[in-house]
């Protein structure tokens, strides 16, 4: 693992923002597994700011995103598809045909799952996965588990993580109780995974995915196998390492 220790939240914005522009310039048709949540966010608006200065052109590129909630249509202010679409897709230039996220409307888990991983297969995987992490060192809604997860599957959130993400619904009884995400093997499939994280409050879980045991009770840990992992977090984050 590549650690990138940055002094704040906006310098690891930059440098999350860098990567994937580098990406995108070295193979204008990258294929980009994207995340949701708070992390990104800042990465996000620095891309639309390249992109409108015409530095990076996301016409041919592709995008996977990691998971969304079981039970939400896309139209859903909730829904990750909405989230993708506010913070990035409707300000650059992708086609948006071009731009996946699993299907949380199906209420077929087995059909929409099954459905994720041929599309994922269909495209090779993806060149490169941006991830942020969990208080619990989940990855995806991957979360702290007896094995580690192989394709995309169904899961429980943990209450802990329901907690977390209350504070973007109204209540906490509004939060879905599950969702659909990539698993573990697709991820690790990857050329290249580029995991951000910001904030004392996930300085245990980020210490554990560095250096800790390799196990699926911190799924993140196993990034500590992948070839090309690089850590982007400030120093808040990395207090522990
Ligand atoms: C989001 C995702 C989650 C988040 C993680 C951290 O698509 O897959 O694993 O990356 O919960 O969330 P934030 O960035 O909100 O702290």
């Amino acid at each position: 693992m590549r650690v990138i220790k940055t002094a704040n939240y906006e310098e690891m914005s930059t440098h999350v923002a860098n990567l994937i522009a580098a990406e995108i310039l070295l193979n204008p048709r990258a294929k980009l597994g994207l995340a949701t949540g708070s992390t990104p966010i800042g990465a996000y608006q620095t891309l639309i700011e390249y992109n409108q200065k015409h530095l990076i052109n996301f016409s041919q590129v592709s995008t996977y995103n990691l998971d969304e909630y079981r039970g939400l249509e896309p139209t859903n202010d909730q829904s990750y598809r909405y989230f993708m679409n506010h913070q990035l897709f409707d300000h650059i230039n992708i086609d948006k045909a071009n731009t996946h996220v699993p299907d949380g409307s199906n209420p077929d888990a087995q059909a929409a799952c099954k459905a994720y991983d041929e599309l994922l297969e269909q495209a090779g995987y993806v060149d490169l996965q941006l991830l942020g992490i969990g208080r619990n060192g989940h990855i995806g809604f991957n979360e702290p588990a007896e094995s580690f997860s192989k394709g995309t599957l169904c899961v429980d959130l943990t209450p802990s993580t329901i907690e977390a993400n209350s504070r973007l619904f109204a209540s906490k009884d509004e939060v879905p109780k599950q969702a659909y995400t990539m698993g573990t093997q697709a991820i690790m499939y990857a050329k290249t995974v580029v995991i951000c994280a910001s904030g004392a409050d996930k300085a245990d879980a980020v210490a554990s995915m560095i250096a800790g045991p390799i196990t699926p009770e911190c799924p993140a840990s196993i990034l500590q196998l992948h070839p090309n992992t690089i850590v982007v977090a400030d120093k808040e984050a990395l207090a522990n390492c």
